[in-house]
């Protein structure tokens, strides 16, 4: 798996920033969440090329990215060498010690994980008591369904979904959205398994909402959704969880 980020690592580096409009739905969203990183040390999980991390050291104290591709680690420091990145594995996060930080986030990256239980658990020793973690995933909604070349239909108020594979199982997909050449592997989980794995880590759910662009707000924000049909349907979901205090520190 490490080995087809580092393949695709240049490509992604070279699209991060734009990724086809889907950074304009997270971007709005951290923004509503800043107070949270106010003074605090902030652990970027499967950082990618740092893309957010403007949003971040707005109100942190300090800043670390982890991601566990050399190449795009060398990317993100060339792209933003004023930051701390370290290459990594989020299952282990090597060289972080115990309740060093106060906030972790992890941004559209546990559903690129064989093991987010096994992430999820070292992020949270990662935290000191009360320490939040931040979590967007692609919605499985998205991966729920293959997009069709027919319009959707609408019947009355609403849209008829046409679900081609089951919401409640998890499976594993290929993911291409980086190029035929460079499949990514990625993991389609029912919600309640994310909130299944955010208590056994130790979590409390404090906040969660669907991401998603709707009829009437700007469509300009999301063209490739646009373009897709996917109006109004949740494309990202997010989690916030604060380790519970009865959590092993
Ligand atoms: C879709 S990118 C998202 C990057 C960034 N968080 C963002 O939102 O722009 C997923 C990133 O997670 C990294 N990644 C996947 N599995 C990882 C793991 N087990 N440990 C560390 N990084 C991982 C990949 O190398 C890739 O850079």
């Amino acid at each position: 798996m490490r080995e087809c980020w580092d393949a695709a690592g240049e490509r992604y580096l070279a699209v991060a920033d734009a990724e086809f409009g889907w950074a304009n739905l997270t971007r709005p969203f951290i923004e509503t969440q800043l107070a949270l990183f106010e003074g605090a040390r902030v652990l970027d999980v499967g950082c990618g090329n740092g893309r957010f991390s403007d949003l971040i050291i707005k109100r942190a104290a300090s800043y670390l990215g982890i991601d566990w591709s050399s190449v795009i680690v060398d990317g993100a420091r060339r792209q933003r060498p004023s930051l701390a990145f370290r290459v990594g594995d989020a299952e282990t996060l090597d060289g972080v010690g115990d309740g060093t930080f106060d906030v972790a986030v992890a941004l559209n990256v546990l559903q690129n994980h064989a093991h987010p239980e096994r992430a999820l658990k070292r992020i949270s020793s990662a935290l000191g008591a009360g320490g939040h973690v931040l979590i967007v995933i692609e919605h499985p909604m998205r991966t729920s369904k293959v997009r069709r070349a027919a319009p959707l239909e609408q019947v009355g108020a609403y849209v008829t979904l046409g679900l081609d594979h089951a919401y409640d199982l998890a499976f594993t997909y290929r993911s291409v959205f980086l190029g035929d050449d460079t499949p990514i592997l990625g993991w389609h989980r029912p919600l309640r398994s994310y909130l299944a794995m955010l208590a056994d880590s130790g979590f409390d759910l404090v906040y969660f909402t669907e991401l998603a662009i709707h009829p009437g707000e700007d469509q300009a924000l999301m063209p490739e959704a646009v373009k897709r049909g996917m109006v109004g349907e949740p494309v990202f979901a997010a989690f916030l969880g604060r380790k519970s205090s009865s959590a092993p520190t």
